[in-house]
C-alpha cells in the first residue's frame, strides 16, 4: 500500500470583505455582540458571477504553482462542498475543466463543514489503492449563495472561500498519519438548507416558500454537539496516530466560532500559541476552513517541514472527524 505525501497548498477567497459594520446596515446586530458571541470581525463573500469552482480553481493554481506540477500531472481531482455550482456536473468537473486537464478522476464529497477531512481519508484510499497517484483535493464553500440575510442568527456567521492540497503517492511512511471520522444522521434537522433538493425542488416554486434553500439552525444545540464531537474527534485520531496533544506543533479546529475553538482547545489541553484561529477575518468558511487555515499557518511559518498538525471539523449532517499530519 503507498503511503501520502503532501507536497502544497493554496488559496482562493473573495475580494470582497462583509465586516460587522456592514450587517449592522443589513440586520439588527452590533459589532459588539457578533465580537462576543463568536469571535468573528469580517467574511468573504463571493462576487457576483463567482461560484464554487472559481475560488477552486483560484487555489487549485496557487497549489499547482508552489508544487511545481503541471495541471496533465494529476490524476484526481477530488471537491469537498456543499455548495456546488450545480447539481451536476460535480464541481470537480468543472474544476478540471478550468484547470484544461482532458482526463483525470474527479468527483465530489459532501459532508458539509466536514467535508475536507472526510476527503482526506477518500483521498488516502485513492492513492493506498493505486487508483491515483497524484490528487488534488479542494475544500470550497460559498455558504453566502444559501444565507438568509434576514436571519441575524445565521447571517454573521459565514463566509466563501476555497483551499487546495496536492498530494502523492510515496513508498516511504505516510505523512497521514490518521483519520477519524463520524455521522449522527438522527440530528441533521438541528442544522440544515430544507429546500432546493429532491425532497422540496426549487422547479416547484410554492415549495421554495415552505422550504426556502437557506440555512435553518438550531445554534445553542449546533454549538453544544460541535464542542463534544470536536473533542472525541481529536482524541480518537491522535490515540490511532500514537501521539498525544504535546506532540502536535499546530492544532487546527474547524472555525465556525471562537467560543468552540476555545473550548476544544482547553478540553484537549494544548497550550493557546500552538492553536490557529482566523475565524476573526474569515468566518465559517465551511469545507474550507481547515486548509485555508493550514495554507495561511504554512505561509507565516507556523508549521514547517516534519512539524505535526492537527486538523478537526464538524458540521452539518451530523458530521464530524479529525486528521493528523505530519508536513512533508
Ligand atoms: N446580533 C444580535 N443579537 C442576536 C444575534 C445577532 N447577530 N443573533 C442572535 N441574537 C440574539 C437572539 O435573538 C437572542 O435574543 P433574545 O434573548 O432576546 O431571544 C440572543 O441574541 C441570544 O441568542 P442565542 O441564539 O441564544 O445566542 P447564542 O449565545 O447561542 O449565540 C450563536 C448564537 C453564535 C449562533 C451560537 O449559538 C453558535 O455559535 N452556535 C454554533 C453555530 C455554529 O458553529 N454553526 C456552524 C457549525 S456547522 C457548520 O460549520 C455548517
Amino acid at each position: 500500500m503507498k503511503g501520502v505525501r503532501f507536497l502544497a497548498t493554496g488559496s482562493g477567497l473573495p475580494a470582497k470583505v462583509l465586516t460587522n459594520a456592514d450587517l449592522c446596515k443589513i440586520v439588527d446586530t452590533s459589532d459588539e455582540w457578533i465580537t462576543e458571541r463568536t469571535g468573528i470581525k469580517e467574511r468573504r463573500i463571493a462576487g457576483p458571477g463567482e461560484a464554487t469552482s472559481d475560488l477552486s480553481a483560484r487555489a487549485a493554481r496557487i497549489a499547482l504553482d508552489r508544487a511545481g506540477l503541471r495541471a496533465d500531472q494529476l490524476d484526481a481531482i477530488v471537491v469537498a462542498t456543499c455548495t456546488p455550482d450545480h447539481l451536476f456536473p460535480s464541481t470537480a468537473c468543472l474544476v478540471q475543466k478550468a484547470l484544461g486537464v482532458p482526463h483525470t478522476i474527479a468527483f465530489d464529497v459532501s459532508a458539509a463543514c466536514s467535508g475536507f477531512v472526510y476527503g482526506l481519508a477518500v483521498v488516502n484510499g485513492l492513492i493506498a489503492t493505486g487508483a491515483a497517484k497524484t490528487v488534488l483535493l479542494i475544500g470550497a464553500d460559498t455558504l453566502s449563495r444559501f444565507t438568509d440575510w434576514t436571519d441575524r442568527g445565521t447571517c454573521v456567521l459565514f463566509g466563501d472561500g476555497a483551499g487546495a492540497l496536492i498530494m502523492t503517492a510515496t513508498d516511504g511512511p505516510s505523512d497521514l498519519l490518521s483519520v477519524a471520522l463520524s455521522a449522527d444522521g438522527g440530528k441533521g434537522d438541528i442544522l440544515k438548507i430544507p429546500g432546493g433538493g429532491s425532497r422540496h425542488p426549487l422547479a416547484k416554486p410554492e415549495e421554495a416558500v415552505s422550504f426556502p434553500p437557506v440555512i435553518k439552525m438550531e445554534g445553542k444545540e449546533v454549538f453544544k454537539h460541535a464542542v463534544t464531537r470536536m473533542i472525541e474527534a481529536s482524541l480518537s485520531a491522535l490515540e490511532r496516530a500514537g501521539r498525544t496533544p504535546g506532540d502536535l506543533t499546530l492544532l487546527i479546529p474547524h472555525q465556525a466560532n471562537l467560543r468552540i475553538i476555545d473550548a476544544v482547545a482547553k478540553r484537549v489541553n494544548i497550550p493557546d500559541e500552538r492553536v490557529f484561529r482566523n475565524v476573526s477575518k474569515f468566518g465559517n468558511m465551511s469545507a474550507a476552513t481547515t486548509i485555508v487555515a493550514l495554507d495561511q499557518a504554512l505561509s507565516e511559518g507556523r508549521v514547517k517541514s516534519g512539524d505535526l498538525v492537527e486538523l478537526i471539523a464538524f458540521g452539518a449532517g451530523l458530521t464530524w472527524g479529525a486528521a493528523v499530519l505530519r508536513w512533508s
